[in-house]
C-alpha cells in the first residue's frame, strides 16, 4: 500500500537500480517530482484505497520525502513510473516495507498506484513483474507479499496475474489518518516465482483467491 514509504527496521545490502520495461521507465524518486506527482495523487480514484479521497500537496510532499528517505536508508523502494512513449510520470510501482501490517514483518511488499488516465493497459502488471524479478534476483528476497484492501478488485487482479497466492484476510490496525482496514494478503515465494518463470505460459493464474477458498472449503469438509 506504501502509505508513507519505508521505515527503519529492515536492511538489505543490495541496491535496487533504475530499470526499464517494454513500455515503462522505472526510476528512484527525486525532489523535483512533486509537481507531476501532485496532479496524479490529487485524483480521488488514486487514493480511494485507503483514504477515499485524493491527497493534498502537503500530503504528497510528505509521501515523496518518505520515499526519498526510504531509498537512502534501504537502497530500495517504489519507483516513479514513466510512460516512455509520452515521457510522462504515471504514478509509482515497486517494493516497500508494509509497516502498516506489523504482524507480517519482516516483509517486503510489491505495490502500485497509477494515474486513472492509463489504467487498463497492463502497466501495473508489467512494472510489478520487474519489481518481483529484481526483488528475487538482485535483493535475494525469499518471499514478496502484496496487501490490497478488500474490495480493491483491480489490485487483487494484478496480484493474481503476477501468480501470487491468496493466503488470508488480514486486519490492518488504524493510524492517525484512517480507521482499521480489512485487506487480502497475497504472497509469492522465490521458488514459486522461479517455477512460474520456467513452466508457466505468461499470464497463467496459479493459487488464486477463489481456488484457495475452494481448497480450504474442501479441507473443512474433510474434517466435518
Ligand atoms: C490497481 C491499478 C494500479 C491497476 O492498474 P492497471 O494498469 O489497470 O492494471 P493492469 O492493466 O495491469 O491490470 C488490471 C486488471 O484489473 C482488472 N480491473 C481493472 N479495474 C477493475 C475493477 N474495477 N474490477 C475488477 N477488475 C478490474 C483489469 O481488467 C485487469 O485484469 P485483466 O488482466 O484480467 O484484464 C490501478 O487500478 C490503480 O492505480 N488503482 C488505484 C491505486 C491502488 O488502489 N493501488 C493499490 C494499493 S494496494
Amino acid at each position: 500500500m506504501a502509505e508513507r514509504g519505508v521505515e527503519t527496521h529492515f536492511q538489505i545490502s543490495a541496491r535496487l537500480d533504475d530499470v526499464a520495461t517494454e513500455r515503462l521507465d522505472l526510476r528512484r524518486f527525486r525532489e523535483g517530482d512533486l509537481d507531476q506527482l501532485e496532479g496524479i495523487f490529487a485524483k480521488p480514484e488514486v487514493w480511494k484505497f485507503p483514504y477515499g479521497r485524493g491527497l493534498s500537496r502537503g500530503e504528497t510532499e510528505a509521501f515523496l520525502s518518505a520515499q526519498i528517505a526510504g531509498w537512502e536508508t534501504h537502497k530500495f523502494g517504489c519507483w516513479l513510473a514513466i510512460e516512455r512513449k509520452t515521457r510522462k510520470a504515471i504514478g509509482y510501482i515497486g517494493l516497500s516495507i508494509p509497516t502498516f501490517l506489523p504482524e507480517i514483518l519482516p516483509a517486503v511488499e510489491v505495490g502500485w498506484r497509477l494515474d486513472p488516465d492509463v489504467w487498463g493497459r497492463g502497466y501495473a502488471t508489467e512494472g510489478a513483474k520487474k519489481a518481483l524479478e529484481r526483488g528475487f534476483e538482485m535483493l535475494g528476497l525469499r518471499e514478496i507479499c502484496s496487501v490490497p484492501q478488500s474490495g480493491n478488485a483491480a489490485s487483487e487482479r494484478v496480484c493474481r496475474r503476477l501468480g501470487m497466492r491468496w493466503r488470508r484476510t488480514v486486519r490492518i490496525p488504524p493510524n492517525d489518518r484512517r480507521g482499521p482496514l480489512q485487506a487480502e494478503l497475497y504472497t509469492l515465494t522465490m521458488a514459486e516465482w522461479a517455477e512460474g518463470r520456467l513452466d508457466s505460459p505468461p499470464g497463467r493464474l496459479r493459487g488464486t483467491r477463489h481456488e484457495m477458498e475452494g481448497s480450504s472449503r474442501r479441507q473443512h469438509r474433510k474434517h466435518e
